[in-house]
């Protein structure tokens, strides 16, 4: 039998580039080895932003429209929203009986989001219960399906390492090898910068979402920063120190195309106009199959409504044959 694999994503509203090549784009190369489960992490959700749930419904969909236009496909893979398997919820409730109250403190995440949370004006500063026992709901998440790996970013991985703390805790209290201890598979990512060089994130107003039209991609690259010594066309360019439209270029064009660039920038045989302008052109090239995919969901909600139950549906038998396990190793009436 394949091997397993879950993952999951918070609902953050449309996915960027960085979400596509670090993220989806490795899972959908995943889905050919292994038995994938792939969620909507709407629970976790709740840690940060319970009291701004306005949206969340909407975001769902939104990511799983990027989802499915990238290529996370249905008949290969279980896509779920977590929340429609409430099996979760119990083995969580379980789990969290016997992880000891400092394995959760000690979560190098938690200090990180306690800083944000108090940075950000007029939300909430608290750390609520939910979100202290969050690396406990990841470790049901993925225990859940019994999962061989888990493929995460490097920030996760120190929660994965706790679900091997957990799966081989209940292991112990309960005197037998019944859940794996689940490897982390580190995305294999080219990590790609915003267009000002920073980080690609959501709330820096530096992405480019998978969504954008061809129209507006072609206009933020145009705004994508440059060899900043740079003035006129002709002045000698150096690629090494575009700080980000070169970078844009060693990502998605090939290996001819970039050699082009770099030799036409360091000679000033190429203007940064015009090199953007094609590199916008490179990019829309990438993305036109996934866009035109993705336009159909738009225009199909309904369908997309239908994969997530019926995925949903499906992760729950899965989780309901493990819950049954559980249960009766627990020694549950
Ligand atoms: N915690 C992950 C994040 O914030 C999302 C996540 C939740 C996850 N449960 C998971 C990832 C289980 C992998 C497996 O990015
Ligand atoms: Fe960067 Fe292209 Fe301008 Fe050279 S010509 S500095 S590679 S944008």
């Amino acid at each position: 039998m394949a091997q397993r694999i879950v993952s999951g994503m918070r609902p953050t509203g449309k996915l960027h580039l960085g979400h596509y090549l670090g993220v989806i784009d490795n899972w959908v190369q995943l889905q050919k080895e292994f038995e994938c489960f792939f969620f909507v992490a709407d629970w976790h959700a709740l840690t940060t932003k319970y009291d701004k749930t306005d949206d969340l419904k909407q975001d769902v969909l939104n990511v799983t429209m990027d989802w499915l236009a990238s290529g996370i496909d249905p008949e290969k893979s279980t896509i779920y929203v977590q929340s429609h398997v409430p099996e979760i919820a119990e083995l969580h409730l379980y789990l969290s009986m016997i992880t000891p109250q400092n394995w959760v403190e000690r979560d190098p995440t938690l200090k990180d989001m306690a800083k944000i949370l108090k940075s950000k004006e007029g939300t909430n500063s608290q750390i609520g219960y939910g979100l202290m026992g969050y690396p406990v709901l990841m470790t049901a998440d993925i225990l859940m399906f019994n999962a061989d790996f888990v493929p995460v970013g490097i920030d996760q991985v120190a929660h994965v390492e706790l679900t091997r703390d957990i799966a081989r805790r209940f292991n112990n209290v309960y005197n037998t090898d019944f859940f794996n201890e689940p490897q982390p598979k580190l995305n294999a990512c080219s990590l790609i910068c915003g267009l000002d060089g920073n980080k690609m994130g959501k709330s820096f107003n530096n992405d480019i979402k998978i969504s954008d039209s061809a129209e507006v991609t072609a206009k933020k690259v145009m705004s994508a920063i440059t060899d900043r010594s740079r003035l006129r066309k002709d002045d000698l360019g150096h690629p090494d120190e575009c700080e980000v439209a070169f970078k844009y270029w060693k990502i998605f064009g090939s290996e001819e195309e970039i050699s082009t660039v770099r030799q036409e920038c360091e000679k000033g045989l190429r203007g940064c106009a015009q090199c953007k302008r094609e590199l916008g052109t490179k990019i829309n090239e990438r993305f036109a199959e996934i866009r035109e995919k993705r336009a159909y969901y738009e225009n199909h909600i309904d369908e997309v409504k239908d994969i997530l139950q019926t995925g949903s549906q499906k992760a729950r038998v899965e989780a309901g044959k493990i819950l049954t396990q559980v249960r009766d190793l627990v020694k549950m009436y």
